[in-house]
């Protein structure tokens, strides 16, 4: 499968994102609700001298997720440690992580919903009363110590909160969705990624790209870049409305942010479904992608944006997509 320009997922390249990420709560751009009580948690902590209460962020990818989380970690002026779900194969991974803590420390665990749930239960009493429960010993003489650990900030990020348990959901003090950005967010996020990357952009380009950007900083600045590439090559360096539809038509981004996955996806729907309503299964195996990766990645872009329908009896093409896609219904 070739690499997607507008994934949202991280691809090599996107190390340039260290630079670009925000690193305090002002410079964060969007998520307002979010941000002011984020805000408001950590002056009340800092006040208490206490660590902030356990954050669960979850939404789509690249929304700002990890950058949240670094931004967390400075603002209360502590260090953070990083994990992340898929790292942590057996108990001794974790006992491992959380033994390292020192007081204040921001413990970052990334697809957090990727804990297998036998190893998962050993952050309960950790979330809980900072207590770290280990079995010392080989098979005929073990037995079990508890060892305290300082007080900590753990932040888990992930893209499915449903398929996170209950109880470790529970142990979450502040749980908040990352929603998609709105254009005038992103606008602002390309204006920001054009000083920092020292490259000229007018209102109405960065407004293009906004407007293409699915919602989604990470995709904002990727396209920021690959128009910048047109821009150099092709003009004087300086990005423009004109170089930048040229760069995204030929990158074969549309209006709407769209690309061949998503046109594949609901024409799929359209001519083999005739529309829908039709299972995630079946939706899957017919433009052959993984449920998860279409469930998180494709869809929820989709339905924000009033392409598709999710309906009791599977997903359904709009109206508005036909429209988009210059596509006819067939007669019932
Ligand atoms: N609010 C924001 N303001 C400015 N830039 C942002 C913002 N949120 C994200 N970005 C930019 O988007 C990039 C991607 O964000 P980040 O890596 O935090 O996403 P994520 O939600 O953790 O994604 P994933 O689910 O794939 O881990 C950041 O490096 C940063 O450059
Ligand atoms: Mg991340």
């Amino acid at each position: 499968m070739t690499e997607r320009l507008i994934t949202s997922d991280k691809l090599e390249e996107d190390n340039f994102e260290l630079s670009l990420r925000p690193s305090t709560l002002n410079e964060y751009i969007g998520q307002t609700e979010l941000k002011e009580n984020l805000n408001i948690f950590m002056k009340a902590a800092t006040m208490r001298d206490e660590p902030l209460d356990h954050v669960l962020l979850y939404g789509p990818p690249g929304l700002g997720k990890t950058t949240l989380a670094y931004i967390i970690a400075n603002e209360m002026g502590s260090n953070i440690k990083t994990a992340s779900g898929p790292s942590i194969e057996k108990s001794g991974d974790l006992a491992a992580i959380l033994s390292t803590l020192e007081p204040g420390d921001v413990l970052f665990i990334d697809e957090i919903h990727r804990i297998p749930r036998f190893i998962e239960e050993i952050l309960y009493p950790a979330m809980e009363d900072f207590t770290l429960d280990i079995i010392v010993g080989s098979d005929s003489s073990t037995r079990n110590i508890r060892l305290d650990l300082p007080p900590f900030t753990l932040v888990g990020a992930t893209t499915r909160a449903g398929d996170l348990t209950g109880p470790l959901r529970d142990r979450f003090g502040i749980v908040s969705r990352l929603n998609y950005y709105t254009i005038d967010e992103l606008t602002s996020i390309v204006k920001r990624t054009s000083r920092v990357l020292d490259c000229g952009i007018d209102d109405l380009a960065s407004v293009e790209l906004a407007t293409r950007s699915r919602g989604t900083p990470r995709i904002a600045n990727r396209l920021f870049k690959r128009v910048r590439d047109y821009a150099l090559v092709m003009g004087n360096g300086y990005i423009d409305l004109e170089i930048t539809e040229i760069a995204l038509n030929r990158l074969k981004v549309d209006k709407l942010g769209l690309d061949d996955t998503d046109y594949n996806l609901l024409k799929a729907i359209i001519e083999r479904f005739n529309g829908g309503p039709v299972g995630i299964e079946s939706i899957a195996a017919s433009i052959g992608e993984e449920i998860t990766t279409i469930e998180d990645v494709y869809e929820p872009y989709l339905l924000q944006n009033g392409l598709l329908k999710r309906t009791p009896r599977g997903r359904m093409v709009t109206d508005k997509a036909y429209d988009h896609l210059n596509m006819k219904r067939a007669e019932q």
